[in-house]
């Protein structure tokens, strides 16, 4: 018997599965654990699910991951309609296998679909994709501390047109990675490249809100710039001087009194990590304040020691301080202080089930 949602109306998707013939030995795959770096090695298995405007997703299936084949004129080659995701599976002491907010992430791929003229993947669809890949490659969830499987949704026009309109034949990916430390350096404090010259996203009524990768495209060239200068990451300014966030993740002041500011700006993404420390930090009694932050008042802020501390955050990055920041024309120490670090350990706490999940942000994947 097909059971009805009630809120939304949806019956769950009924996934094909194709099993690997072949799949990584459990030897293998003990050692890519043993040490996963980012984003170089995948699990098993994918998820596949295919839109189309006149039948809408269909084609749900879990089969061998793999190389995906596409029409030369497929339109994300062309025009690049594409949006994705970033999210984690945590593995508990006790062996189970958590997420952290996912209805957040399906919330913000609708969000980005509205905004590249995507379809919006219903929010227990994308739970359900979450969890059919689980439900075969979870054993390639690493158990080592700060460890995690990264999983990855994606989106792209796969209809072969190259007329300039939103593509009518759609699919929907996922895949997933063993992730651990997304700097080599671990938790270090990292320095960042301010780029005065390049924009990764238009201001008002941009793409910068949207999780497209042409925002991404367009951060590689400041990024290589940053790196020839020893930064890790770049960080971007809108037209007004008002500072946005870094090409992967949001920036956070710490000011002395105990206020946080992290910019407001509709030409940012809306990052799932930053709403939760900032949660965790008004939980603890810190104001927080949303609002344009310039690059002038961080300068002098951190010039007259009213900033005590700069911290990046993101699903990839968690909380990692920021310990310089370089620019054409200065170089300015950034102050370290203890309260990104206390943030990043609570926050971990949650996602390792080592602390209270008292806000539900926990849902579990297996089982
Ligand atoms: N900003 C950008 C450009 C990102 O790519 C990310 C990472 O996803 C973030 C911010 C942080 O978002 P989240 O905390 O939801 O991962
Ligand atoms: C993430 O944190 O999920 C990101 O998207 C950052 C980067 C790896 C693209």
């Amino acid at each position: 018997m097909t059971v009805i949602d009630p809120e939304t109306e949806l019956a769950p998707l009924e996934f094909a599965h194709t099993p690997h013939l072949a799949p990584t030995t459990p030897e293998r795959r003990e050692q890519i654990l043993a040490a996963p770096g980012f984003g170089e090695n995948f699990t098993d298995h994918m998820v596949d699910i295919c839109w189309s405007k006149t039948g809408g997703w269909h084609r749900p299936r879990v089969q061998p991951y793999g190389p995906i084949t596409l029409d030369p004129a497929a339109a994300v080659l062309h025009y690049g309609q594409e949006i994705f995701e970033g999210i984690k599976a945590y593995r508990h002491a006790d062996g189970t296998i958590h997420t952290f907010r996912p209805d957040q992430n399906a919330a913000r791929l609708q969000r980005s679909a509205r905004r590249m003229a995507l379809p919006e993947l219903p929010t227990p669809y994308f739970l359900q994709s979450l969890r059919e890949l689980i439900a075969v490659d979870g054993a390639w969830v690493p158990s080592g501390e700060d460890q995690s499987l990264y999983l990855r949704p994606f989106m792209f026009a796969k209809e072969a047109f190259l007329g300039v309109r939103a593509a009518h034949k759609v699919g929907y990916y996922l895949i997933a990675s063993p992730a651990g430390a997304y700097f080599h350096g671990g938790v270090k404090p990292v320095s960042i490249w301010l780029s005065e010259d390049y924009a990764r996203a238009a201001g008002r009524g941009g793409t910068g809100a949207a999780k497209t990768g042409g925002n991404y495209a367009a951060s590689l060239l400041p990024q290589a710039q940053a790196a020839d200068r020893g930064c890790a990451q770049v960080v971007f300014l809108d037209p007004d001087g008002n500072v946005e966030e870094l090409g992967g993740m949001n920036i956070v002041f710490v000011k002395r009194d105990g206020t946080l500011v992290t910019p407001a700006s509709e030409s940012i993404l809306a990052g799932i990590t930053r709403d939760s420390i900032l949660q965790l930090a008004a939980d603890r009694g810190h104001r927080v304040e949303q609002r344009p932050f310039s690059l002038q008042e961080w300068r002098d802020g951190v010039a007259s020691g009213d900033i005590v501390e700069v911290f990046a955050c993101g699903t990839a990055a968690v909380v990692t301080p920021i310990g310089g920041l370089k620019a054409a024309g200065f170089e300015d120490a950034q102050p370290i202080g203890p309260l990104a670090l206390e943030l990043r350990q609570h926050l971990t706490d949650i996602q390792y089930g080592r602390a209270e999940d008292t806000h539900g942000w926990l849902v579990r994947l297996d089982g």
